[in-house]
């Protein structure tokens, strides 16, 4: 059983699989069903070969995501400002929710890993907090 969540806008997220045996795995994610938002946008990041690679470093303000590692695997810290929970992530099935408000960072990849995320929202600069000091007032006002 994974460990629970003590950070808020977060939780675990298992998509629907569908197991074809020696023909392979299928895992399925759609808007407001698995996922607990439209979908409005995808991307990935890949190349991270440089050991001391770190990502995230920012909050959102709004937009809601789900991460997924589809190969290799990596180390996923969010914050809300009170607690701060770590994940491990290796298994193309099982994302992680990354809700509004929650400082997170992305470290430790391997070198064949793919993050896939799935964002509620198209980019928008104005939705980003770069700074930690400046979340910290924001989830504290
Ligand atoms: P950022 O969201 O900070 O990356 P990560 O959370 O993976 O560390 O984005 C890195 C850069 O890419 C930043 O300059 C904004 C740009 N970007 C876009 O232009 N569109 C996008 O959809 C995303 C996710 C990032």
């Amino acid at each position: 059983m994974p460990e629970d969540i003590k950070v808020k806008n977060c939780q675990y997220i298992d998509l629907k699989q569908v197991v074809d045996e020696k023909d392979g795995v299928l895992s399925i994610a759609e808007s407001n069903r698995e996922i607990p938002f439209e979908i409005k946008r995808i991307y990935y990041i890949y190349g991270l070969t440089y050991p001391k690679a770190l990502r995230g470093l920012h909050a959102h303000k709004a937009l809601k995501q789900v991460l997924f590692c589809v190969n290799g695997s990596f180390k996923l810290m969010v914050d809300d400002g009170l607690n701060k929970q770590y994940f491990y992530l290796a298994d193309p099935n099982h994302g992680i929710y990354v809700g509004p408000e929650l400082w997170h960072t992305m470290f430790e990849f391997s070198d064949n890993c793919i993050i896939l995320v799935l964002s509620s929202d198209y980019y928008d600069e104005v939705d980003y907090i770069r700074n930690y000091e400046a979340f910290l007032a924001h989830v504290r006002r």
